[in-house]
């Protein structure tokens, strides 16, 4: 069995946003910290640091995690998507603008978490209901907003899905 000593630098490479990144990091480095810190997207916020706000929300291999609960190392080898990944040649993602739209958001503290987390729902669910959003919610804090705009905000994509697949199959990419 290899000991690998908290202080020894281990390699990680990993795909953030379609860009990759290989650097050395300590064994116990969070994803959240590395991608801040090592990578520079700072859009991936952190409040509790103990899995329970959702504002570290990332996703890993299409899938949303909170990234303060898990080591950079444990990255190692997959795709990553945080905020930065979602514009497209300089135009907003329909999430983006639909929070705009439905001032879904104030301080945007919660707001990448939570947008990453909507990414996921909405491309697994093309039928979704106001009370899976409500779900999905629940692992979010917000201290501003009361909920009521985002809510409205993940509604109007996901109709808009709907609509799209009903008139050209072509649906909104998320
Ligand atoms: S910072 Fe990760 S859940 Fe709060
Ligand atoms: S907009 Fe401020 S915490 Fe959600």
């Amino acid at each position: 069995m290899i000991k690998v000593s908290s202080r020894e630098m281990v390699e990680v490479r990993m795909k953030i946003n379609g860009q990759v990144y290989e650097e050395r990091v300590e064994p116990r480095k969070l994803l959240s910290d590395f991608l801040r810190e090592d990578c520079g997207l700072t859009g991936t916020h952190v409040g509790c640091e103990h899995g329970v706000c959702g504002a570290c929300t990332v996703l890993v291999n299409g899938s949303a995690v909170r990234s303060c609960l898990m080591f950079a190392v444990q990255a190692d080898g997959k795709e990553i998507m945080t905020v930065e990944g979602l514009a497209k040649n300089g135009q907003p993602h329909p999430l983006q603008e639909a929070f705009s739209q439905c001032h879904a958001l104030q301080c945007g503290f919660c707001t990448p978490g939570i947008l990453m987390s909507a990414v996921e729902l909405l491309s697994t669910d093309s039928d979704l209901t106001t009370d899976e959003i409500k779900e999905m919610l629940s692992g979010h804090l917000c201290r501003c907003t009361g909920y009521k705009g985002i809510i409205e905000a993940i509604e109007k994509v996901a109709n808009r899905q709907k609509e799209g697949e009903k008139t050209d199959g072509s649906g909104v990419t998320v």
